[in-house]
């Protein structure tokens, strides 16, 4: 079994903008098992942004075309005698079957790990000129995604890649897909944390899914997204359906036409949970990223107060997720939340008189209260 080599020519910025995080042995391995059942010795196997090679076999099964934007990484991979035949370009521009000599009744199946970075955060430099190149038909704000569409583009038989699973959990990102995903089914997905690849961030780690997609006439919906049981490393699975989400309850972003008065509740534009990690809830000053909030629904703003306090319990899987809920609980557990939170926003206990904030005891209580809530809520991928 050949061992994956990790990138190691690349300073810090030029990896950043190439996105150039190489795959480990077990995910490449994951990926081969994936498409075992969906190719035969007929097909050509494509890794279009394929660094050193890590996903090749060095073995003559299948055709094996590797291509890669970056020089050095082309020129490491030819060192690999990978029995596969290696391409320096932009695989981005003049996306076609021709460009790989693959005829159009060939079956291709594409594997690898695209890059995923958005590109309007690409650090500035000579490097960013490399992917500027890009075809008017698959551009969107990140390279991962354009990757997706190259893929249709050529037109793939079958798909086993790397990708966020923000790329099909966000509504907004799903549309920028919607000509991959119109003519492609996803058949398998298992989930990973970005944490496990070197040099990657290790305090905010986010999802990544090893997806195998089939080509397919009826394609994926949003709906199929949200009812899709994703695999995680541990046997279990989760589907998005599983849970209830805070945007059914309250507004996530500022509204315009609300007024600004002295007296206004200000909370911070609510995003998804790891954002909630980095950002502010309640703030003191207006601007245009805070939301004025509906007095009615005070509780609810309090609750995602308290879930950035206990968001260590929630799985990094969920990370790209809104804010989740199990509103009948919360109604049980309110006065807790509401104590919690009133330590820390002291000008809020005007709302709530009937509390007596001077009862420390109670206030403690409500810690343990609240992890009781959040183990009923989270269940199994409660994490301790
Ligand atoms: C996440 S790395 C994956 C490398 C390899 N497939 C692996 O997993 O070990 C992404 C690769 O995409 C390459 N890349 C970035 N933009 C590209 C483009 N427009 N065309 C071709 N390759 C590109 C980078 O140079 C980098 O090698």
């Amino acid at each position: 079994m050949k061992t994956c080599t990790q990138q190691n020519h690349l300073n810090y910025k030029d990896r950043i903008n190439l996105g150039s995080y190489y795959t480990k042995t077990p995910h490449v391995d994951l990926v081969w098992q994936m498409i075992d059942k969906q190719i035969n010795n007929k097909t050509t196997i494509l890794d279009n942004s394929c660094g050193y090679g890590n996903f090749f076999r060095d073995d003559d099964s299948y055709k094996q075309i590797g291509a890669d934007i970056d020089r050095t990484a082309i020129t490491k991979a030819k060192l690999q005698k990978l029995n596969t035949e290696f391409i320096h370009h932009n695989s981005l521009e003049n996306v076609s079957r021709k460009s790989y000599k693959i005829k159009n009744n060939t079956n291709l199946c594409v594997i690898g790990n695209p890059p995923y970075n958005d590109r309007t955060s690409i650090i500035r430099g000579d490097i960013k000129q490399q992917n500027t190149g890009i075809d008017s038909d698959i551009q969107t704000r990140d390279l991962g995604m354009s990757f997706l569409l190259s893929y249709k583009k050529l037109d793939a038989d079958v798909v086993c890649v790397l990708h966020p699973l923000s790329y099909l959990i966000k509504q907004a990102n799903f549309k920028l897909l919607k000509k991959f995903t119109d003519n492609y089914k996803l058949k398998t997905a298992e989930v990973i944390s970005s944490g496990v690849f070197s040099n990657s961030s290790k305090t905010m780690q986010f999802p990544i899914i090893v997806a195998m997609y089939v080509k397919n006439d009826k394609g994926t919906s949003y709906d199929d997204i949200l009812n899709f049981s994703f695999n995680l490393s541990n046997s279990a699975k989760f589907k998005i359906n599983d849970f209830d989400y805070i945007n059914n309850y309250v507004q996530k972003y500022p509204n315009k036409l609300k007024k600004y008065q002295q007296d206004s509740i200000l909370f911070w534009t609510i995003r998804d949970i790891n954002a909630l990690k980095r950002n502010q809830t309640f703030v003191r000053k207006y601007s245009a990223n805070t939301i004025i909030v509906d007095r009615k629904k005070l509780d609810y703003y309090i609750y995602i107060d308290v879930f950035k306090y206990f968001s260590h319990h929630v799985p990094y899987y969920l990370g790209n997720c809104n804010v989740i809920i199990n509103d009948s609980l919360f109604k049980k557990y309110k006065k807790y939340f509401i104590l919690n939170s009133l330590v820390r926003h002291e000008h809020l206990r005007q709302y709530f008189a009937k509390f007596d904030f001077s009862k420390t005891d109670i206030i403690k209580c409500s810690n343990r209260k609240i992890t009781e809530y959040f183990k009923i809520l989270l269940g199994v991928h409660y994490v301790v």
